[in-house]
């Protein structure tokens, strides 16, 4: 492979400016995070804290093997909404490695509304299930939650992907061979009680774990037998009498350990084999991504200078370098991984799509995972290009990528507008994982575009009542779109709802895909086939 040959200069102006304003936008998002981390409220925290109990993120950090990284997932999730009352959505989820395997944690955060669950905080629960499902991780439960969020009831219960699907994941899951192990350092009550009745292999703790279909209150309310929660439910009970669980803990620490010695016994299933190599770090530094990544997306950004921050020794083996140049296809390496690159390089035109659809062929006939670099503002639009037919040929594009069941990642860069998401793998076509940065957009088009569209609209609509649209209120619809542009267009609206798995600082992107190519390989790919290309 040859070295891509940069043409940045650190030292200019353009770059240091660009540098400043993205490391403002870091330190954002950083402050942010870290916040976010503390959990519920401060008495919470204290009230958790008399209970002898750890807080969750301690509870991970003593689950995984030492020194070995946990990629946290969605985060930020339920940010700026119910009055930020509902941190990291009160649950956490991530990787790590326990003995070293990796494995999916889900771990509720009691210090959270009773760790209780709102919409985010279930499709951040099923969303982990999922990935579990695709790359065949073990599942570990930190049980401690109080089940539904009940004045949340009607977006948490009923629906396909609500509460009941935890449950159907886990049988799944199990039937799959895909170990589900609960560990139950709390409350566990009603639905919540069958995340530790269906997994393999369950560990309460004493005095402090409880696992019922009905609390003491509704007993009480349904026979009027009055019943402490302990007799009821706790660690003795369901070890000694009823056998819902099967390990009985003394702490926190305690539990964690025997959870651990659990996974001293389960062996990988099967194994993805992938050629690597030994890493070499970037030729050119990532850290000089801030100064490239667009702050403003309007500016142009090279791909090829993106992607020389990110693979091994810089090294890139370019597909079709003079063809279609808004697209920059080609094979790398990440962390000694073998990748096949996307990266928008401008608009998609019927061409770019044809080149963006051949490279995928070329990365699922040779088994290798691929990675999309987004900053796509869409498809080319106007009378030359619909002619020309760009529908049938985004169409074959958005076929390959549809169809291509070698491991996908996502990482957007800049914007992801329109169609231009759906061609370069956006949510809906099944990233194995797909990260955002903190500069990064999302939306069906830009504002300005959104706007301009909207306005046209109503000037029609006012022009055939034989009306008009005063100067003054085209102005005001303009400044309206564009702030709910703004605001529904970022990174972080997107990542709250989880539309995406995560924001990431640009510098860690080669160690989380390098550690997801790591994790694609615990499932053996499947093959690709494709259906009907419109030609
Ligand atoms: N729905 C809505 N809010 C709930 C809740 C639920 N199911 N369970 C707890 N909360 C809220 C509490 O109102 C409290 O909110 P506040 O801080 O704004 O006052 C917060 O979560 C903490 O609850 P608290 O009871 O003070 O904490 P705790 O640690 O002593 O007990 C539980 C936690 C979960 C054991 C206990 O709250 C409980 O039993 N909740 C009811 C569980 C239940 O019956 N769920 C059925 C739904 S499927």
């Amino acid at each position: 492979m040859f070295r891509i040959e940069s043409k940045i200069d650190p030292r200019s102006p353009e770059f240091q400016q660009n540098r400043d304003e993205y490391l403002k936008l870091l330190k954002r998002f950083k402050e942010i995070l870290s916040t976010i981390r503390k959990g519920g409220p401060e008495q919470a925290v204290a009230k958790h804290r008399e209970r002898g109990k750890l807080l969750v993120r301690e509870r991970i950090d003593l689950l995984i093997d030492r020194n070995t990284p946990f990629i946290e997932l969605s985060a930020l999730a339920a940010y700026g909404l119910y009055d930020d009352g509902f941190p990291s959505a009160g649950i956490v989820t991530g990787i790590g490695v326990i003995h070293g395997k990796e494995v999916m944690i889900v771990a509720n955060d009691a210090t959270v509304k009773g760790g209780t669950y709102v919409k985010e905080s279930i499709k951040k629960h099923v969303r982990a299930q999922e990935i579990a499902m695709e790359n065949r991780l073990p599942c570990v439960y930190l049980v401690d939650s109080g089940g539904v969020f009940l004045p949340e009831q009607a977006n948490v219960f009923p629906d396909k992907y609500d509460f009941g699907r935890f449950f159907f994941n886990q049988a799944r899951l199990s039937a799959q061979g895909i170990p589900q192990v609960a560990v139950v350092m709390g409350s566990c009550t009603a639905g919540g009680a069958y995340v530790p009745a269906m997994s393999d292999e369950t560990i309460i703790v004493r005095n402090q774990g409880t696992i019922f279909i009905g609390g003491p209150p509704l007993v009480k309310a349904a026979t009027g037998e009055e019943v402490t929660a302990e007799e009821l439910g706790g660690a003795e009970v369901h070890t000694m009498i009823s056998g819902v669980a099967d390990h009985l803990a003394e702490n926190d620490v305690h539990a964690i350990q025997i959870c651990r010695n659990i996974f001293e016994s389960i062996r990988r299933h099967e194994y993805q084999p992938l050629e690597t190599s030994p890493i070499e770090e970037p030729f050119y530094n990532p850290e000089e991504l801030y100064g490239i990544l667009p702050v403003d997306l309007k500016k142009a950004v090279d791909s090829k200078e993106v992607i020389a921050r990110m693979v091994d020794g810089s090294l890139f083996h370019e597909f079709k370098e003079r063809y279609a140049p808004t697209i920059t296809t080609g094979f790398a390496r990440i962390m000694g991984y073998p990748v096949g690159i996307l990266a928008n390089n401008g608009v998609l035109f019927g061409e770019t799509a044809l080149k963006g659809a051949h490279f995928v062929e070329l990365c699922t006939s040779r088994n290798i995972p691929i990675l999309f670099l987004q900053n796509i503002t869409g498809f080319i639009v106007g009378k030359q290009y619909e002619r020309a037919g760009i529908a049938r040929d985004g169409a074959k594009f958005v076929h390959a990528v549809a169809n291509a069941k070698v491991p996908k990642f996502t990482v957007v860069f800049g914007g992801s507008f329109g169609a231009g998401n759906y061609a370069m793998a956006g949510r809906a076509y099944e990233p194995r994982f797909l990260f955002m940065y903190p500069n990064s957009k999302i939306s069906v088009m830009g504002g300005e575009q959104a706007a301009s569209v909207l306005i046209t609209v109503k000037e029609d609509q006012l022009r055939a009542a034989g009306k008009s649209l005063s100067p003054e209120d085209r102005e005001k619809m303009q400044q309206i779109i564009l702030k709910k542009y703004e605001d529904e267009g970022s990174a972080y609206f997107s990542t709250a709802r989880l539309w995406d798995d995560g924001i990431i600082d640009p510098v860690d992107t080669r160690k989380i895909i390098g550690l997801a190519i790591a994790i694609s390989q615990n499932k053996k790919y499947d093959k690709t086939e494709y259906g009907v290309f419109r030609m």
